[in-house]
């Protein structure tokens, strides 16, 4: 995750903001170097790969990385990225989200099989990757790995693929889809990429995000051996990239929306992990507060806690590229005193986060080499595994 309390102020105030057009972007003077947003009103600056990382994410200043926006998106895109209003939504199809839970049973019965022995051991393989850095060999392997585990958790139902969405950098993105009768898309995701705040060191990434990640592995393994038979299309996305900007689940909902797919919600998890009092935090900027009282409400069912709200900032997480091209997205973060956040936004753009902890209270040791496998906690990690399973099941009927 990046955040930086800053920013969350500057998003409040957003209606101050003026859009930056497309043709603002500042001269690029070096091709190796990248272009990265901090705020809408942000006009851009070019940077080297390193001082990502060692300048920013390591400084937890949030940034959307925008030097391919022109390749994969387009001028849409930049607006909204630009401004947090008065932008007019092109991909978003209007969607009521259901006002009762009707699967309770059947949501039951799947999260009555969940437990945290496969949590446990793929967590502690992926923080033993010396790092899960998006352009390093070590992220690379992991992505390997990552991608025989799901073909091996998956393949205890035929109908289920997994397939791998490549990059300009050598780590792939990974989507698992569970074909519906319908081509609707209802998504879950995390990033697996890690830093430990430079690009050579240490970065076991355990709660940030192999925690998410193992969440969603979690939530298919039970999902796929019951052979569940969704309404809706349900799409697992393990994106890369995500400490470079983004930069994976920018391409992958780019392409979605270039190729017209209907996302009618995307839940992005990631830091589900670490949460010293035991609350879930549902993150409410960029978010649509429909999805946001549905996410809620299922909260409530499936993990029996209330909730609580906190804000994120700009280019937080993976939601912000659902957000930027239209999609529905919230995020659900673990939070510290039992109960859950959840926050609204008076938008219709839908982009939340959901996570373990809310900001000030969040685990201190993410982007460095603390983050490791003994900071995290499995109740925690099982408890974001309920609510994933039955989001799904829930949201597959809509
Ligand atoms: C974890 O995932 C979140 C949301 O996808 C993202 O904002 C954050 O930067 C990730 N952190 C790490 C260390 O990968
Ligand atoms: C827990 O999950 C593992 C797979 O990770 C499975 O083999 C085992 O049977 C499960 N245990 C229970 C008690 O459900
Ligand atoms: C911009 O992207 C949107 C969404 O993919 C698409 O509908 C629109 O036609 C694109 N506009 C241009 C000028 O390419």
């Amino acid at each position: 995750m990046h955040f930086s309390s800053v920013l969350s102020v500057l998003v409040a105030s957003s209606s101050l903001v003026v859009a930056v057009p497309p043709t603002d972007r500042p001269t690029q003077i070096n091709p190796d170097l990248r272009l990265i947003k901090t705020s809408e009103a942000d006009p851009g600056t070019w940077v080297t790969e390193d001082q990502k990382i060692e300048e920013y994410v390591a400084k937890n200043i949030g940034f959307i990385d925008i030097t391919d926006i022109t390749v994969y998106q387009n001028a849409t895109t930049l607006a909204k990225l630009s401004t947090v209003e008065d932008v007019s939504l092109v991909q978003a199809v209007a969607v009521s989200y259901p006002s009762s839970l009707t699967h309770q049973t059947q949501a039951n019965t799947l999260i009555n099989s969940l437990n945290t022995t496969g949590p446990k051991s793929w967590l502690k393989t992926l923080s033993d990757f010396y790092n899960r850095y998006y352009r390093s060999s070590y992220g690379t392997q992991a992505g390997t790995w990552l991608l025989g585990q799901l073909r091996t958790i998956a393949g205890t139902n035929s109908a289920i693929t997994v397939t791998t969405f490549a990059h300009s950098f050598s780590q792939p993105s990974i989507i698992v889809k569970v074909p519906g009768t319908s081509s609707n898309l209802v998504i879950v995701g995390a990033h697996y990429d890690s830093t430990g705040g430079s690009s050579t060191a240490r970065g076991p990434g355990a709660d940030d995000n192999g925690s998410g990640v193992v969440v969603l592995m979690e939530a298919l393994r039970v999902i796929a051996a019951a052979k569940f038979a969704p309404k809706n299309t349900l799409e697992f996305h393990f994106y890369a990239g995500e400490e470079g900007g983004l930069l994976g689940s920018s391409a992958v909902f780019a392409n979605y929306a270039s190729a017209g797919k209907t996302v009618l919600a995307m839940v992005a998890q990631d830091m589900a992990g670490y949460s010293p009092s035991g609350k879930v935090s549902v993150y409410n900027d960029y978010s649509d507060s429909g999805l946001v009282s549905y996410v809620r409400r299922i909260v409530t069912q499936y993990t029996g806690l209330t909730y609580t709200t906190d804000t994120c900032g700009y280019g937080c997480s993976d939601h912000a590229s659902a957000y930027s091209n239209g999609f529905r997205k919230f995020e659900l973060f673990r939070n510290q005193d039992f109960g859950l956040k959840v926050g609204f936004a008076d938008s219709e753009l839908a982009a939340a986060y959901v996570c373990d902890e809310p900001i000030d209270t969040s685990s201190p040791y993410i982007h460095s080499p603390r983050d490791t496998y003994d900071t995290v906690s499995f109740d925690t990690v099982l408890r974001h595994a309920k609510f994933t399973v039955g989001f799904l099941v829930e949201a597959s009927y809509m």
